[in-house]
């Protein structure tokens, strides 16, 4: 981990902490969607990590399903335009739908998504997000389910890259200015 760890500022949330806000998670979820047919979408790549841990701490059947979409390719800025690069493997009609996200920044992710999904006719629709970062908000996007928020830095780790490294950082870091400032 060394390499990586050279290029960190400060850590923002340690594997602990995120831990328990994942437990905390988990068990509001477990209590929200008694009796329903939850379906959890993760949104690859950078979901991949939060969505694992959280799965196991909801206790109710459930079943999964992943897309893949990307705007920020190898840059620090969204290029605002959402490309679907794997849909859904099932059909997510009739379906309670929750949304599984490691980050909300500027929202165009999601407001894509949201009304991409929507039109196929869920039964309910809801969002889940690891970390929100509020002040770059060009989408307006109604949050359900919120890990923290976090200050307009460049974070990576617990599965979000800077150029798709990072991603294995077991914790959430704000990366040194100087490593994507050249
Ligand atoms: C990142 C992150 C969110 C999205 C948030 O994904 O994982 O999905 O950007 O940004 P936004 O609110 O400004 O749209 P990215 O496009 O980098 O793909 P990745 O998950 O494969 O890293
Ligand atoms: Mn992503
Ligand atoms: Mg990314």
């Amino acid at each position: 981990m060394k390499d990586l760890e050279k290029n960190i500022r400060e850590i923002l949330f340690t594997e602990n902490q995120i831990k328990e806000k994942i437990d905390e998670l988990g068990d509001q979820i477990t209590l929200d969607y008694q009796g329903k047919d939850l379906l959890l979408i993760g949104v690859l790549k950078g979901a991949n990590v939060f969505m694992s841990d959280l799965m196991r701490k909801i206790q109710i059947p459930l079943s999964i399903d992943f897309i893949a979409v990307s705007s920020y390719g190898l840059s620090t800025e969204s290029s605002g335009v959402v490309k679907i690069i794997k849909d859904l493997d099932h059909s997510i009609e009739d379906k309670d739908v929750l949304i599984i996200e490691d980050i909300i920044d500027t929202g165009l992710t999601l407001d894509y998504l949201y009304h991409n999904l929507l039109s196929r006719k869920p039964r309910s629709f809801k969002i889940c997000t690891l970390l929100d970062k509020p002040e770059r908000r060009k989408a307006d996007i109604k949050v359900d389910y919120k890990g923290f928020d976090i200050p307009d830095e460049f974070i990576v780790g617990y599965g979000i890259d800077y150029a798709e490294q990072y991603r294995n950082l077991p914790y959430i870091a704000i990366l040194k200015k100087e490593v994507y400032e050249k």
